[in-house]
């Protein structure tokens, strides 16, 4: 576990981390992509790290992939690649960088680590953890294979390492239906998100599909009736669930896709109101490059992700920890089910 009393004090020995209006004025350009949602004052507070971390990236050769639900400060402000799992993992094959920060969760971590062995990949917070990820481990893997023999597993990118290593092939929530699709069995295992794979299930109805019993903490607590009701309260506003929602939830939304598919379906479409029924941060760092969309109603934290702060990203980049660590022979078998993956998604399934 991170001292964080104790490296907060070594980095305002190393740094000049008081809050500077001053500074803060200067760095216009990256505050223009999140004032609608940071104030000035919370602004005077983040610039000094960014400035920081911006500074030490450019020493170390590092690049930061930030998820989606990142915070705006960490999205907009030191972000070198933002996107929905499926476009970390690509921008990972990419990357010219000697080091990776990844502001995101420990499975996107390993997946970059995965895709780069030479390369440093580091974790701002090893604890930033996920309740799918955590829900099965290869064991349950074996389990489903004996269970339905022959079948295909196909874990989705949410699993640890160790996962990806025992399974067929990984899917991103952007294309599962897609890579369903594409596989030849009638019967397919696919773990560890039984509401991802109920909503799959549902828009595949020529395969049989079976699951392992895991969900997502955050979007498992948004229920059908929450849902009708909130739109009975406010007619007129487009409803947008994410693919980890149960499917009854799904049904009662206008659209539903991964995190890349809703700030796409947003663009596209710009409705004067949106509920996104997704993580809380997800229409924060949408919302200055669309201001004529209202963004409204209740959304959910995740735990893990917003345990990445601007302290601990400059506290890893400064003392290039925590590394991630992958066996070699589980990369390697892991590396296969995420580069099929990749594979099928970029030949668009
Ligand atoms: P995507 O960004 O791939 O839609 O995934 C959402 C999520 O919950 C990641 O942990
Ligand atoms: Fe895991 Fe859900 Fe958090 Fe994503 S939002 S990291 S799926 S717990």
């Amino acid at each position: 576990m991170l001292d964080m009393p104790a490296i907060r004090a070594d980095l305002h020995d190393l740094y000049d981390l008081a809050p500077n209006p001053g500074l803060a004025a200067r760095m216009q350009t990256e505050y223009s992509r999140m004032a609608r949602v940071v104030p000035p004052a919370d602004w005077a507070i983040h610039a000094p790290y960014v400035a920081a971390i911006n500074a030490l990236k450019r020493e170390r050769n590092a690049t930061i992939l930030a998820h989606n639900y990142m915070t705006p400060e960490i999205f907009h402000g030191i972000a070198d690649v933002v996107g929905d799992s499926l476009q970390l993992a690509v921008e990972a094959t990419r990357t010219e960088a000697d080091v990776i920060v990844q502001c995101g969760v420990h499975f996107m971590a390993e997946t970059s680590k995965i895709l780069n062995p030479a390369k440093t990949v580091l974790m701002p917070d090893m604890a930033a953890g996920c309740s799918l990820a955590d829900s099965i481990t290869a064991d349950g893997v074996a389990e489903m294979r004996a269970r339905y023999p022959g079948a295909p597993v196909v874990s989705y990118v949410n699993t640890t390492a160790e996962v990806k290593a025992a399974s067929d092939i990984c899917c991103p929530s952007s294309n599962a239906v897609q890579i369903i699709r594409a596989l030849e069995a009638e019967t397919i295992i696919m773990t560890p998100d039984k509401y991802l794979a109920q909503n799959v299930a549902a828009q595949v109805p020529e395969k049989r599909i079976v699951w392992w019993e895991g969900s997502c903490i955050v979007h498992e607590q948004y229920t059908a009736e929450d849902i009708r009701a909130f739109r009975e309260w406010n007619p007129g506003t487009r409803i947008i669930a994410h693919p980890e929602c149960p499917p009854e939830g799904v049904a009662e939304a206008d659209f539903s896709g991964s995190t890349k598919g809703i700030l796409d379906y947003v663009s596209a479409e710009r409705p004067e109101r949106a509920m996104l029924v997704t993580e809380c941060s997800m229409a924060s760092n949408i919302s200055d490059a669309h201001p004529e969309v209202e963004f409204i109603g209740p959304c959910n934290m995740c735990p893990h992700m917003k345990k990445i702060t601007l302290e601990k990203v400059l506290w890893s980049l400064h003392s290039m920890t925590t590394q991630i660590e992958v066996a070699p022979d589980v990369a390697d078998s892991a590396r296969l089910a995420v580069q099929r993956m990749i594979d099928l998604s970029a030949r668009g399934g």
